[in-house]
C-alpha cells in the first residue's frame, strides 16, 4: 500500500475556506453532534431565501425526504441576481470554442441571456413551472443559458448527454414526457462539424411523442440542417425580440429542479429527480470547500454538460458561489496533446478538474508535453468520475501541478448531487489513489449490509447513513425503483440506509479508498454504463441467443465491455463480422461510448440453478485469472471449461 502523505503547505493555504484539520474536524463534529443545526446554518448564511424555510429536515417518511420545508427560493436567482449589486461586470463564463473562438460572459450579460431565454421558454413555448424540457446540446453558452433559464421559470431540465443515440433521447423523452426539446444544429470538433439535430429528428420520428410540441434549435455549426414546419424553430431568431427582464419563478425548496437519467445494474437507466435548495446549497458549499474558490480564481472543469458533474460543477456550483467558470467545445487531443495546457497558460486557470481517462490519455500521448506550457497559475487539481490509478496520480501531481498542487480526488455520483469524500486541499494530507475523507455533513460509512462497520483494509459497502441535502429525490415515475435501488441493500440500526453500489476500504486514518462497483455497472471512460443495458441492446442482434457483459481493465479508458456470446444459428457469418453487427446495434440504441471492445463466442453461461450469471467469473476468465470462485453451485459447472476454451481460442 501506498501510503506516503502529501501535506498541504500552511502558509500557502491559510486563507482557504477549510485551513486545517482542526477546523475539517470541527466541522464534522457540529455535523456529528447536531445534524440539523450544522445544516441550518449553512443554509442560512449560504442561500439567498425568498422566504425562509420553518424546517430544516423532514425525515419522517425515508426515503423521501424534505429539506428546508417551507423555503422560497429561484435557483437562478442564486446563481445571477444575487450577485449583480457587487459581481455584475466580473466574468461568470468563459467560453473557449473548439476553433479557438472565445466569449467572455459576465454576470450581467449572463442575466440578460438567462432572463430571454426564461421569456421564449415561458411566453413563446408556453412552458410552465413543472413542465420537463429535453435538452440534447453541444457544450456551447446557450447549453447553461437553457438550464438556468429552465431554473428561473420552474421548468425541469432533463439534459441527454451528445453521445447518445436517437433511441436513447427517444427512451428519455418518452419517460419525462417532456413538452420541449432543445437542441443545436451540432458544434465542432476535431476541428470539423457535427450534428446533433438529425439525431433528434430521428428519435422524434419513432413515434408516441405526441406531448413534444416543439424543438428549439440553437445554430452553432451554421451547417444545413431539416427543419419540420410547425415543430422547429431557430432560438438564433426568435432571442433578440425577447425581454431581458423576467420575473423568476418562486419555487419551494422541494420543488424539482432537474432530471437526469443514469445506469443502475438493472433494467433501463432511471431518472434521478435532484430538488432545488438543497442540491444548489451543496453545489455551492462544496465549490467552496472542495475547490477552495475564490473570487480572483479561473475555474476549469472538463465534464461535459450532459453528466452530473457538468451540472454541479461547470454551471450550478460555480455561479451560486460568484465564480469564473470555463465551457470548453472541444476535445483534449485536437489539435495536439498540449491544446488543454495551452488553455491553462493562456486562461490562467487556478481549478482544474478532470477525469482519470483523460489524465491516462494525455499522459500517454503527451508525457512531456505540460512541460511547455507555463501552469503555474494551477492552485488544485480535481479528479473524478473514476478510481485514479497511481501512475495518472503520479503524473498530474507532478507533470501538471509540479509537485504543488493539491489534488482533489472526488467521489460522489449522479445520485449525491455533490461531492461526498475529497481531500479538502488546504487541510487534508493526501494520498496517492485516494478519496480520503468524508466532505463535512456528509456521514459516509464502509460497512456490511447490516450495518455492522468492515474492518480496516478490508473491502466493504459504501453507505451514507444519514440523509444530506444534495440527495436524489426520487427516480423519476419510480417510488418503488427508488426504494429498492438504493435503500433495499443496507441498513444501519435496522433502518435503510444509502447505498451507493461501490465498494470500499477504511485505512487506520479513516481514509476511504474507493475500489469500485459492486454491482453490474460499469465505468468505461467514467461513463456509467449497465451491463442489463448492453445485453438488452445485443439481445436484438438477430444471431444472438443470449449475452453477458462484463468489465475488463483497460490502460486508458479504466475499464472497457466485455461481451459474451451465445450464438442461437449453427450457421453464421465470421466472429468480426458478427461482433461489427452487434456494436452497430449498441451505437444506434445507445451510443458509440457503449459499444464492446471485445466479443466472446461462447456455448454457454455460467448460472446458478436460480438463473443468475455468474458475472465475476466471466470477469476472471476475460482477464485469464485462475478461477477460484466456488463453481459447484452453478447448474452446469462444465460449462466454465468450454468458456476458458473459447476465450482462450478467440484471444
Ligand atoms: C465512480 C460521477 C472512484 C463510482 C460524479 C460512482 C469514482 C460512479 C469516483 C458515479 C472517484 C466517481 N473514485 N470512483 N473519485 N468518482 N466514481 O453517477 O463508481 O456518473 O458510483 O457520477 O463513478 O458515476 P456518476
Amino acid at each position: 500500500m501506498r501510503t506516503k502523505l502529501f501535506y498541504p503547505n500552511k502558509e500557502l493555504w491559510a486563507d482557504a475556506a477549510i485551513n486545517s484539520m482542526d477546523e475539517y474536524h470541527r466541522l464534522q463534529d457540529f455535523a456529528k453532534n447536531d445534524y440539523e443545526g450544522f445544516w441550518d446554518s449553512f443554509a442560512k448564511e449560504k442561500i439567498t431565501w425568498r422566504k425562509p424555510y420553518t424546517k430544516v429536515l423532514d425525515d419522517s417518511n425515508m426515503p423521501f425526504v424534505r429539506w428546508f420545508e417551507g423555503g422560497e427560493l429561484n435557483v437562478s436567482e442564486q446563481c445571477i441576481d444575487r450577485h449583480l449589486n457587487d459581481k455584475a461586470d466580473k466574468i461568470a463564463i468563459i467560453f473557449q470554442g473548439e476553433k479557438g473562438d472565445i466569449q467572455k460572459i459576465t454576470y450581467k450579460q449572463l442575466s440578460i441571456h438567462v432572463n430571454k431565454t426564461a421569456n421564449l421558454l415561458r411566453d413563446h413555448f408556453g412552458i410552465t413551472k413543472g413542465d420537463r424540457i429535453v435538452m440534447y446540446m453541444p457544450m456551447i453558452p446557450e447549453a447553461a443559458y437553457v438550464m438556468l433559464a429552465c431554473a428561473r421559470i420552474g421548468a425541469i431540465h432533463s439534459i441527454v448527454f451528445g453521445g447518445f443515440s436517437a433511441d436513447a433521447i427517444h427512451s428519455r423523452v418518452l419517460d419525462a414526457k417532456a413538452k420541449l426539446i432543445i437542441t443545436a444544429d451540432g458544434a465542432f470538433r476535431r476541428g470539423k462539424p457535427y450534428f446533433l439535430k438529425p439525431t433528434v429528428d430521428e428519435a422524434l420520428a419513432k413515434g408516441e411523442c405526441d406531448f413534444v410540441e416543439k424543438v428549439l434549435v440553437v445554430k452553432r455549426n451554421y451547417e444545413d440542417i431539416n427543419m419540420v414546419a410547425g415543430r422547429d424553430e431557430i432560438y438564433n431568431d426568435l432571442i433578440d425580440t425577447m425581454s431581458d427582464k423576467c420575473e423568476a419563478e418562486i419555487m419551494q425548496s422541494e420543488d424539482p429542479l432537474f432530471l437526469l437519467y443514469t445506469s443502475g445494474s438493472t433494467g433501463k437507466p432511471k431518472g434521478v429527480l435532484h430538488s432545488q435548495a438543497g442540491y444548489i446549497l451543496w453545489a455551492q458549499m462544496t465549490m467552496e470547500w472542495v475547490f477552495d474558490i475564490k473570487d480572483s480564481d479561473i475555474y476549469w472543469c472538463t465534464a461535459d454538460v450532459g453528466w452530473i458533474t457538468g451540472h454541479t460543477y461547470i454551471i450550478y456550483g460555480p455561479l451560486a458561489s460568484g465564480a469564473t467558470t470555463v465551457m470548453f467545445e472541444g476535445v483534449p487531443t485536437y489539435p495536439d496533446a498540449g491544446r488543454w495546457w495551452k488553455m491553462v497558460e493562456e486562461l490562467k486557470i487556478t481549478q482544474f478538474y478532470t477525469s482519470p481517462t483523460a489524465i491516462r490519455m494525455l499522459h500517454k500521448v503527451g508525457d512531456n508535453e505540460p512541460d511547455n506550457y507555463d501552469l503555474s497559475s494551477l492552485r488544485i487539481l480535481g479528479s473524478v468520475g473514476e478510481p485514479i490509478n497511481p501512475e495518472a496520480w503520479e503524473w498530474y501531481y507532478n507533470k501538471v501541478g509540479r509537485g504543488n498542487c493539491p489534488i482533489v480526488d472526488t467521489w460522489w455520483q449522479t445520485e449525491t448531487g455533490g461531492h461526498m469524500i475529497s481531500p479538502l486541499p488546504g487541510a487534508t494530507p493526501i494520498q496517492t489513489s485516494c478519496a480520503t475523507l468524508p466532505v463535512p455533513g456528509i456521514m459516509a460509512e464502509v460497512m456490511d449490509k447490516d450495518g455492522t462497520p468492515t474492518a480496516i483494509g478490508e473491502k466493504g459497502l459504501l453507505c451514507i447513513t444519514r440523509p444530506w441535502p444534495a440527495m436524489i429525490r426520487g427516480v423519476w415515475g419510480d417510488d418503488e425503483r427508488f426504494k429498492k435501488a438504493y435503500f433495499g441493500e443496507c441498513k444501519k440500526d435496522g433502518k435503510p440506509v444509502y447505498f451507493s453500489g461501490d465498494g470500499a476500504m477504511v485505512d487506520e486514518k479513516g481514509y476511504i479508498t474507493i475500489t469500485g462497483r459492486t454491482d453490474d455497472v460499469i465505468n468505461v471512460s467514467g461513463h456509467r454504463i449497465g451491463s442489463a443495458e448492453v445485453e438488452a441492446s445485443i439481445g436484438n442482434a438477430p444471431m444472438v441467443a443470449e449475452s453477458a457483459v462484463v468489465g475488463q481493465p483497460h490502460p486508458i479508458k479504466g475499464e472497457s465491455l466485455c461481451a459474451f456470446i451465445i450464438l442461437n444459428l449453427k450457421e453464421h457469418a465470421g466472429y468480426e463480422e458478427m461482433a461489427l453487427e452487434i456494436n452497430s446495434i449498441i451505437k444506434k440504441e445507445i451510443g458509440a461510448f457503449a459499444k464492446c471492445d471485445r466479443f466472446i463466442f461462447v456455448p454457454g453461461l455460467p448460472k446458478t440453478r436460480s438463473g443468475k450469471i455468474m458475472r465475476r467469473l466471466l470477469r476472471s476468465i476475460s482477464v485469464g485469472e485462475e478461477i477460484i470462485q466456488d463453481i459447484s453451485t452453478l447448474e452446469d459447472p462444465s460449462v466454465v471449461e468450454e468458456i476458458i476454451k473459447a476465450t482462450k481460442e478467440q484471444s
